[in-house]
């Protein structure tokens, strides 16, 4: 398993890496422990990480890089790891690529850790850990009692509160995710490697998404799939009986189309056609009678001819 958690300042990131060191027994490195035990021992690193840590900035890549590659380079990490808070930009990322590239050991799986920015304010805020075995507590979610003293260790020291964990650098912190490393999510899901949980739940519930989420293939892993040539799963076909009902429901339904209300127009003008000529004497005996009466005229006017030519002719009343 070589797994990276991705997620904004206070998502959790911390406290899952340890639940699963002790799940899979693989260790955690996290950029953020590494640099923040160099500035305590004051090394020359720690010395050039301090002002960014502080100010909510990221540390310069350069010096990230080197203290991941030393790291990758020990032996309790052949069997796998857990990157924690790293990378956290593209540049890291490409590193990394290149870095488990030359070994063979690409990583296996990246998570995407979601929880909202109220949230992460409230858990920043409420954190507190031990300066001597560096458990990390919450006064929120745990009964520490008054004190706030560490309850795994003998001399139960009195807990610390991050000096980055201020109101005015975890706002800082957020736009930093935000701009230079949530870029990543588009990254991993386009190389397959994406799984995303909803981390705004409790502790153990995160826990159970996470695990689960490790055994998940990625997102985006079966259209690719599909892409790739594959045929698509068949679909189920309904059973008899719906398909009978959708039918019915589908007929009872069923708009007039436009040929049948066509067809109803016509014969509705051919009804009233028929109506006309039932009312209304046919066109033939129209005709027949129209030539009837013209005989009947000529008849009359031949006869009336006929009279005159049998009439004997007037006397001339002219003067001659
Ligand atoms: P780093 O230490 O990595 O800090 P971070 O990424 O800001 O993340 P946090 O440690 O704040 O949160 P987390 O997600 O681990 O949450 P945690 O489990 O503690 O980095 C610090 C600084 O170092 C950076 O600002 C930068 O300057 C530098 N740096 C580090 N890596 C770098 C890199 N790669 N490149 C450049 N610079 C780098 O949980 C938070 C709190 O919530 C705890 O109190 C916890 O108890 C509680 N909690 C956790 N889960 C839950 C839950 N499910 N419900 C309720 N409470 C919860």
């Amino acid at each position: 398993m070589r797994i990276v958690l991705l997620g904004a300042p206070g998502s959790g990131k911390g406290t899952q890496s340890q639940r699963l060191v002790q799940r899979f027994g693989i260790p955690q490195i996290s950029t953020g422990d590494l640099l923040r035990s160099a500035v305590k021992r004051g090394t020359p690193l720690g010395i050039a990480a301090k002002d960014a840590m502080q100010s909510g900035k990221l540390v310069d890549d350069s010096i990230v890089l080197g203290m991941i590659r030393e790291r990758l380079s020990q032996s309790d990490t052949a069997t796998g790891f857990i990157l924690d808070g790293f990378p956290r930009n593209l540049a890291q990322a490409n590193a990394l690529d290149a870095m488990l590239g030359e070994v063979g050991q690409p990583l296996t799986a990246v998570v995407l850790m979601e929880v909202d920015n109220v949230e992460l304010t409230r858990r920043i805020a409420g954190r507190r850990s031990c300066p001597n075995c560096g458990t990390v507590y919450n006064i929120y979610s745990m009964t520490l009692g008054s004190d706030l003293r560490c309850t795994n260790c003998a001399e139960r020291p009195a807990l610390v509160q991050r000096p980055d964990d201020n109101e005015e650098t975890v706002i800082h912190r957020l736009r930093v995710y935000d701009e230079q490393t949530r870029p990543l999510v588009a990254y991993y899901r386009g190389k397959g490697l994406l799984r995303t949980i909803d981390a705004q739940a409790d502790v153990d519930a995160v826990t159970t998404a996470l695990v689960s989420a490790l055994s998940q293939p990625a997102e985006g892993t079966a259209r690719r799939k599909r892409v790739s040539g594959k045929a698509p799963p068949k679909r189920k076909a309904p059973p008899k009986r719906k398909v009978a009902a959708k039918r019915k429901v589908a007929t009872k339904r069923k708009v007039p189309t436009k040929r049948k209300v066509a067809t109803k127009r016509q014969s509705a003008a051919k009804r009233k056609v028929a109506a006309k000529r039932k009312t209304a004497p046919a066109r033939k005996t129209v005709a027949r009678r129209k030539v009837g009466a013209r005989r009947k005229l000529a008849t009359s006017r031949g006869k009336r001819s006929a009279s005159r030519s049998r009439r004997p002719a007037r006397k001339s009343t002219r003067r001659r």
